[in-house]
């Protein structure tokens, strides 16, 4: 099957057009019970736009994980190989189905592992004194331990925190005023990530009011979970939405902006699929990819900031939350 359509429309669009598709393969494998193992293979252009389609290797290790007679492989590859050249590349892989994402380069074949990193050792924090930072979904659980990390760690820093809902409730904004009182700015203001010329309002808004931006933390996200083969079209939407439009429209809006970084809170269902969670798990890969994408564009000069994409594990005070015995079990 072919699900890109020929690199037409924008990526958002064709990233869930292919989980679509993804979604419909798995569904047909699982509901026609097949005893042997199938392998789906999704071939992807090891550069430019449609580059971040890997990230739905995060929706084949989900399919996986619920169906574990399916396996799935994200492979990476030049464009410009002729169509021989990658149906051998589609059959040398299949020998290694456990092996999910597989990139070649310059005629060697990698494939993607996990790594230990020692922590750093610094104690540097990328957040400076006066430093103006915008945080989406600012006012969740997640957003606000940040946004009360920054204004403990630096002086006078303005947080400027959105959300979709047009009002917080009191406990919440007891919280942002405790954070005012430690001497921060902090500013929440209602945009939906969604919304391409809200967020261009927004970014805008923010130079012009405080001077500059110098940080974004892209922490905007919704859960809708369920198996891949009662996944409806709308739950998929949902959480691709603001994780997959959301973060595109903030990193055009501020794509001449001179910001320090850009964090992007990801999850480690993204990295290693979790059941129930196929279409959130290829929302928050998205991101992972997109990151890897952007830091190209900071080299070639198209953007600047270092984007870091977190894979957050399970945050006991985030508000995404699941049952005792899923936590217990983790
Ligand atoms: N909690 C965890 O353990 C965990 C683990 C891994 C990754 N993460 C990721 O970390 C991030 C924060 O998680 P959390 O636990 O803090 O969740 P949370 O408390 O539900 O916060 C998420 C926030 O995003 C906002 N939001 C959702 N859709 C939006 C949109 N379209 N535009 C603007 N804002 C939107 C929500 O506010 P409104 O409803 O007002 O829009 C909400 O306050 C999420 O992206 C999540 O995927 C969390």
């Amino acid at each position: 099957a072919v699900c890109a359509a020929d690199g037409e429309g924008p990526i958002e669009d064709r990233y869930d057009a292919c989980a679509a598709e993804l979604s419909a393969i798995v569904t047909r494998l699982i509901k026609e019970k097949q005893k042997k193992k199938t392998l789906i293979q999704l071939l992807v252009p090891d550069r430019g736009e449609d580059n971040v389609l890997a990230g739905l290797a995060a929706f084949l290790k989900t399919a996986h994980l619920e169906h574990p007679k399916l396996y799935g492989q994200v492979i990476q590859a030049d464009p410009d190989e002729s169509a021989s050249s990658l149906l051998d590349k589609l059959k040398e892989n299949r020998t290694h189905p456990e092996q999910a994402e597989i990139r070649y380069e310059d005629g060697k074949r990698l494939v993607r592992n996990w790594r230990h990193l020692p922590a750093p050792q610094s104690g540097a924090v990328p957040w400076k004194d006066e430093g103006v930072y915008l945080l989406t979904g600012g006012a969740g659980g997640i957003g606000l331990i940040f946004a009360e990390e920054i204004a403990s760690r630096v002086k006078n820093a303005v947080l400027v925190l959105t959300g979709r809902a047009e009002a917080l409730d009191e406990d919440r904004s007891a919280r942002l005023r405790r954070l005012e009182a430690s001497g921060a700015r902090v500013l929440y203001q209602p945009v939906d990530v969604t919304d391409r010329a809200a967020v261009i309002a927004l970014v805008r808004g923010i130079q012009e009011e405080h001077g500059t931006l110098d940080g974004i933390i892209h922490g905007a996200g919704v859960i809708a979970d369920n198996y891949i083969l009662n996944q409806t079209e709308n739950e998929r939407k949902t959480v691709m939405a603001p994780k997959v439009k959301g973060l595109i429209n903030l990193d055009e809006a501020a794509k001449d902006v001179r910001l320090d970084f850009f964090i992007l809170f990801s999850s480690l269902a993204g990295g290693m699929g979790n059941p129930g969670q196929a279409g959130y798990a290829a929302a928050n890969a998205f991101m992972d990819v997109y990151a890897a994408r952007r830091n190209r564009l900071v080299r070639d000069n198209e953007r600047s900031g270092q984007t870091l994409s977190v894979n957050w594990p399970l945050w006991e005070e985030g508000g995404m939350r699941v049952d005792k015995e899923t936590e217990r079990l983790m």
